[in-house]
C-alpha cells in the first residue's frame, strides 16, 4: 500500500500569522488541501497528517476520507524537526508499504510527479528516493551532496552547510519515497546533533547510505513544483504559479482569457468553450460557466451556475443561477438564491436577492428585487423597489407573467400582481393587483394656475 505522511506541525514563524501555515490559502484553497489532493490523485490511499501548532484549527478545517491526524507533541514551544514528525506517523506504516513523505507547505507538487517518483523508486529497487530539483538560488533549502561517482551521499541543511556545499544547486524538495521497513531503520539512526537541535528527516538518507541501503534521487526539471512556502512573499509567488496553471488549463480547453495574468480563477471553476473572460474577473468556488459567454469588467462570481451565451459586465453574483442568454450589468448584484430564467436582463445598479425571474423578464435600471417570485415577460421599471422588510420580518411578493411594474413604484410585500397586471409609475402598491388590471396608487396631480405670480417669486430674480 502507498501511505502518505504529510508534515504539517511546524509553526510557520516567518508567516507572522495567528493561523497555522498550512491553512493559508492560494487561489482560495488551503495549502494542505493541495498536498492532500495531489496525494489522493496519485493513488496514495491513506494519508497521515502530522499536526502540532494550531492543530485544532487544522483538524476542523481539513477533513476527508482516509485522512488520519497524528499529533506531534511540541516541546518548549518548538517542534523537534521533520524526522521527529515522521516518527509520529510511523505506527501506521507496515514494512512492505511505500511511504511518501510530503510537506504541508509545499503545495505545488503534482500528482503526476508523485506517481513518477513512486514508479522510479520501485523500478530502481530503492529503499529511499529523494525528489530533487536544481535552483538558480538554492538559499534556505537542504543541498544534495553526491559522491564523486554521482550517487547520493547525504543532504545537508543550508544552516549546516559549508561554503562549498552552499554552492550546490541541487536541492531537497522535502518529498521522499521510502520503503516502510528501511524508513523505520533509518529513523532509529538519527539524532539531533545539528545547528537547530532537531531530528532531521534528511539524516535518514545518510544513515541508510552508510548502512549500505539503496538510496537514490529523482530529479525533476519543473522546480515550481517544490516551491516551499515559509513567508507571505513565497505565498504570493505560489499563487502566481497556481494561477498560471489554472488559466493555461482553461485556455487549452477553449476559453479565451484576454489577459490571463489579471484573471483570478479558483481551482474548481469550470468554463465552457468559446467563453471570453476579460481582465479583472474573479471566479470563485464551485462556479460553472457555460459556452459562448462574455465576462467583462470587475466581475466576481461565487459558487454560481451560469448558462450559455450569457453576457456579464462588472457585476457581483453570489450562489445564484443564471440561465442561457441573460444580460447582466454593469454594476448589478445577484445575492444568494437568485434564479434567472432564459434571456433575462438585469441592468445598471439592480440588486436581486432570493428571487426567481422567469424567461425574458427585465429589470434594466436601479431596482431592488427581494424575496420575489417574478413570472416571465415581466418588465420591472426603473427604480422599482420590492419592499420586503418591515423591520422585523421579510415578506414575499408574487408577480405574474407579462406584468408591467411602472418606474419608481414600491411593491409592499406581501403582495401579488397577477398575469398582465399593470402598475402605474410612482405607485405604492399595498394591495393585490388582479389579472389585466391597471393599478394607480399615487395622489392625483393638482396644477395651481398663476401660483408663482401670486407668491411674487419672479421679482427676486
Ligand atoms: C525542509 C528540509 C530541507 C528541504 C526543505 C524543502 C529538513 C531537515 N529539511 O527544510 O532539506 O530543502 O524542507 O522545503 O527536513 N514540520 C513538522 N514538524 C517539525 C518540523 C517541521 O511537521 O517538527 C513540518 C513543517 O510544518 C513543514 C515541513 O515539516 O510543513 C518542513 O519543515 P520546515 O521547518 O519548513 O523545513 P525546512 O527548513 O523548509
Ligand atoms: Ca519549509
Amino acid at each position: 500500500m502507498n501511505i502518505g505522511i504529510i508534515l504539517a506541525a511546524g509553526e510557520g514563524t516567518r508567516m507572522k500569522s495567528r493561523h497555522p501555515k498550512v491553512l493559508h490559502e492560494i487561489s482560495g484553497k488551503p495549502l494542505l488541501s493541495y498536498v492532500l489532493d495531489a496525494a489522493q490523485n496519485a493513488d496514495i490511499s491513506r494519508n497521515v497528517v502530522i499536526v502540532g501548532h494550531g492543530k485544532d484549527e487544522v483538524v476542523e478545517k481539513i477533513s476527508g476520507e482516509n485522512i488520519i491526524f497524528e499529533e506531534q507533541p511540541v516541546h518548549q514551544g518548538t517542534p523537534y524537526g521533520t524526522g521527529y514528525a515522521v516518527m509520529q506517523g510511523i505506527s501506521h506504516v507496515a514494512d512492505e508499504d511505500n511511504v511518501i513523505v510530503l510537506c504541508g507547505d509545499t503545495p505545488l507538487i503534482t500528482s503526476t510527479t508523485l506517481t513518477e517518483l513512486m514508479e522510479y523508486h520501485d523500478s530502481q529497487n530503492n529503499n529511499a528516493t529523494v525528489l530533487t530539483t536544481e535552483l538558480a538560488d538554492p538559499t534556505g533549502y537542504g543541498r544534495i551532496v553526491r559522491k564523486d561517482e554521482g550517487s547520493l551521499e547525504e543532504i545537508v541543511e543550508h544552516k549546516d552547510a559549508s561554503p562549498a556545499q552552499r554552492g550546490i544547486k541541487e536541492i531537497n524538495s522535502g518529498i521522499y519515497c521510502f520503503s516502510g521497513k528501511e524508513l523505520k531503520i533509518g529513523l532509529k539512526g538519527i539524532d539531533n546533533d545539528n545547528s537547530q537541535n532537531e531530528y532531521y528527516l534528511t539524516d535518514v538518507i545518510s544513515v541508510l547510505v552508510q548502512g549500505g541501503y539503496k538510496v537514490g534521487a529523482f530529479l525533476i526539471e519543473d522546480s515550481t513544483q517544490i516551491h516551499g512556502i515559509n513567508s507571505r512573499v513565497q505565498l504570493a509567488q505560489a499563487d502566481d504559479i497556481i494561477r498560471e496553471r489554472i488559466n493555461t488549463g482553461h485556455m487549452e480547453n477553449g476559453v479565451t482569457l484576454i489577459n490571463p495574468k489579471d484573471t483570478y480563477i479558483e481551482p474548481k471553476v469550470r468554463i465552457g468553450k468559446d467563453t471570453i473572460v476579460y481582465p479583472g474577473a474573479v471566479l470563485e468556488g464551485e462556479t460553472v460557466i457555460g459556452e459562448d459567454c462574455i465576462i467583462r469588467g470587475t466581475t466576481r462570481i461565487v459558487d454560481s451556475v451560469i448558462g450559455n451565451g450569457v453576457s456579464i459586465e462588472s457585476t457581483l453574483i453570489e450562489k445564484s443561477k443564471v440561465d442561457d442568454g441573460c444580460k447582466i450589468g454593469p454594476y448589478a448584484h445577484l445575492r444568494p438564491d437568485s434564479d434567472l430564467g432564459k434571456n433575462v436582463k438585469i441592468g445598471n445598479f439592480v440588486e436581486i436577492k432570493k428571487s426567481t425571474l422567469g424567461d425574458n423578464s427585465k429589470a434594466s435600471h436601479l431596482s431592488y428585487v427581494g424575496d420575489a417570485l417574478v413570472g416571465s415577460g415581466v418588465n420591472i421599471g426603473c427604480g422599482v423597489v420590492f419592499v420586503n422588510y418591515d423591520g422585523e420580518k421579510k415578506y414575499k411578493s408574487i408577480i405574474g407573467d407579462n406584468a408591467f411594474i411602472g418606474s419608481n413604484s414600491n411593491l409592499v410585500a406581501p403582495v401579488r400582481v397577477e398575469d398582465w397586471g399593470y402598475v402605474a409609475a410612482g405607485s405604492t402598491i399595498t394591495e393585490n393587483v388582479g389579472e389585466g388590471e391597471l393599478s394607480i396608487a399615487r395622489a392625483r396631480q393638482v396644477n395651481k394656475a398663476g401660483w408663482v405670480e401670486k407668491k411674487g417669486l419672479k421679482k427676486h430674480k
